[in-house]
This record gives C-alpha cells, structure tokens and sequence, in this order.
C-alpha cells in the first residue's frame, strides 16, 4: 500500500501533490501548439449547434457541483451564455426548462454518482445534448453522454476529492475558450491570453505546495475549534464553499461558507471572540468590498487567516494571518486558491487524528439517490 502511495502518508495527499500533473494532462494537446486557441476534438457540436445553444445548465453532486459553480462563471464570462448550475438531486423536481436549445453539462468524477446519471437521463429524455466532463473513461456517465470530456486526472482513491476538482476547472476553462472562439465571443488577443495564463497554472500550484508547512501550521490551529466560517465574493466564495465541504468531510469540524457581503444579513450574529474565518480575497475588482465584510468579523473578535494574491499585500493588515497565491488572472484563481484550502482540511484532519483517505459515513462513489 505504501508503494501505490508513493512514499505518501495519504492517497488524498499525494492526490494533492499530482494536481500540477493533472493539470498538464488535461491541458495536453489540448492547447493548440500556436498557443491560440483550443482544440476539442471530442465535442462533436458543430459550429451552427454551438451558435444555437440559448443557455446551459451545469448539474453536478458535492465537489463536483462547486466545480460547476466555477463553470458557471467561466462559460457565461467567456461565452456570454446563460448558465444556471444545480444539484443533481434538486434539478428533476423543480421541473427545469430544457429544450432542445439547452446544453446540460453534468460533472461527475466518478461517472457513476445515481443522481448525476438521473439527471443527465432526463435531460436527454427533453432533448437536450449533453455533455459530460468526467474522469473515468467508460463510466456510465461517460457512454450515455452526446460528448465526453476526459479529466486526465489519473485514479483518484481518496474519499475527499482534489486533483479530480481542479481537473474539472481546467476542463470548463477549455471548454470555455472553444466556445468563445467558436461564438467569437471574446478577441483572439485575450484568449492568447488565457491559453498563456492557463499554461502557467501547473509551475504555480507547486508554489504553492512547497509552503505546505505554513499551511499546516494554520491547519494545527483550526483543528482544535469546532466551527467556523469560510468567506469571499464571486469566485472566491465558489471556492469558499468547496473548502468549507472539504474540511467538513475529512476533519468533522463543522463550517459554514458565506459570500462575504451576506454575512451582515444574520451569519455575522455567530461570530464571537476567537472564531476563525478563512477569507479569500483573490478577486481584484471586489477586493476592496471584502477587506470591508472582513473588518465586520475582525471587529467581532474573529481571527482572520486570509488568503490573497501575490501583489495585494494591503490584506496582510487587515487579517491576523496571511497566504499568498501566486498571482494570475482572476477567473484563473480558484485553478490555485482551493490548493491552501485542501491542504487546510489534509492537516486539520491529520491533526484530529482522523481517517483522512475513509472519513466516516462517506462512500467515495455513491450510486443511490
Ligand atoms: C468530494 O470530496 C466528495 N467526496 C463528493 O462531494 C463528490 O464530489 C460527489 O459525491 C460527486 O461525485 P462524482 O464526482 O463522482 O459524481
């Protein structure tokens, strides 16, 4: 078993340490060699059924609906789209509006979550194309799909899911970019760009990786509290969300994820003397207005572990702790902010003395509805 760790003490961390891998591996041939645009051979939408698509809804379970969260934003800023993400479960019975005109995307590691497979059948059953980003080739989800998006994320053994969510970023900032050179939605100078910024993501997560101590640090303090909130603004507090599930399901503390400028509307009456907030504030156009949701919680005695990118050290007085990613485009942060987040739940859980690859109650497939 050591050896399939490969020198690991967890699968979960040495599923953390492959993400830059990952990364490459979904990018792949990907990338066209000029370095301007994507080429998605799998998606077998012509030019005329991509320009027909009047919204997309993204349906997804657990981690993988917060990797949807993100493609929300990735294909409506890229391809002025409008998407709508939901929860497997909930998504049948609030009676959606699928037509023929509807792109249905479900994301599903596994390709065998039974909600996410009821989902995908019911959009076909209204007609709908779908298209499934996955990282198992030939998984139910996979063979029952219009088209497949392979996340070449290797194996993924752990409970908590990692590589296989940043795999599925990687994967909607692609699909993202074909389509906004299709729709011709976005300038051939800006998707250079993305591609560019994209490419630099691998060298920047093992950046981060290597401060994996300062983290572990900050993971020892949080492990001996019994609750606590995550907070951020659009993207941030996607990401939010899925570092809040993360910790619950690995160190059992419990959390709670708040876009930042709703905590005043009743969440901020739970912070109290010593509590600890993690704030992200990764997001340049909103970052003022988080430094002002993060001074209400420091006023109450919160203690602030913020994280920010790399040139907005102005944070650092605002917070009691501070974690710098290495700076990148904005709709690209959360492809790094999530990795100080799983490394936050990896060492909290270790600390509590938990099964981090097994928590208890969790399959890491889960085949009924
Ligand atoms: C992730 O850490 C969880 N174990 C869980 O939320 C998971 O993402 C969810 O069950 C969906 O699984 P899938 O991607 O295999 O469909």
């Amino acid at each position: 078993v050591t050896a399939e760790k490969a020198g690991y003490d967890h699968f979960m961390l040495k599923e953390i340490h492959e993400q830059p891998k990952a990364y490459r591996d979904t990018m792949g041939s990907r990338l066209d060699p000029s370095g301007k645009k994507v080429v998605l051979n799998e998606v077998g939408m012509t030019p005329q059924q991509i320009k027909a698509i009047r919204h997309v809804h993204i349906v997804a379970c657990g981690t993988a609906y917060h990797a949807g969260l993100v493609g929300k934003s990735v294909i409506e800023k890229l391809a002025r789209i409008p998407v709508e993400t939901d929860v497997a479960s909930e998504y049948r019975y609030r009676a959606p509006i699928i037509t023929p005109e509807t792109l249905v995307i479900v994301v599903s590691q596994s390709g065998e979550t039974a909600d996410t497979l009821a989902a995908l059948r019911e959009a076909k059953r209204c007609g709908a194309r779908v298209l499934a980003i996955t990282n198992v080739v030939g998984s139910s989800v996979a063979r029952e799909a219009d088209d497949v998006i392979t996340t070449w994320a290797g194996p993924e053994i752990a409970v908590a899911s990692t590589k296989a969510y940043t795999s599925q970023l990687i994967a909607f900032y692609l699909l993202g970019l074909y389509l906004a050179q299709t729709l011709g939605s976005q300038d051939d100078a800006y998707i250079a760009e993305v591609i560019a910024e994209l490419k630099e993501l691998p060298e920047k997560v093992e950046r981060i990786l290597a401060q994996s101590e300062a983290i572990k640090n900050v993971a020892e303090q949080i492990a001996t509290h019994d609750n606590l909130f995550f907070i951020g603004r659009g993207l941030d507090y996607a990401v939010a969300l899925e570092g809040s599930l993360k910790l619950k399901e690995i160190s059992y503390i419990h959390s709670e994820a708040y876009a930042a400028g709703e905590l005043k509307h009743g969440t901020l009456a739970l912070i109290e003397e010593g509590i600890p907030v993690i704030a992200l504030a990764t997001q340049e156009d909103l970052f003022e207005k988080t430094v002002s949701n993060i001074k209400e919680v420091t006023a109450r005695g919160a203690h602030v572990f913020g994280i920010h990118s790399e040139g907005h050290y102005e944070l650092a007085k605002a917070v009691d702790e501070v974690f710098a990613i290495p700076a990148t485009l904005p709709l690209l942060t959360p492809a790094l902010s999530v990795v100080p987040l799983q490394l936050l739940s990896y060492y909290a859980s270790l600390a509590r003395g938990n099964d981090v690859d097994k928590p208890r109650n969790l399959a890491k497939s889960v085949t009924v509805e």
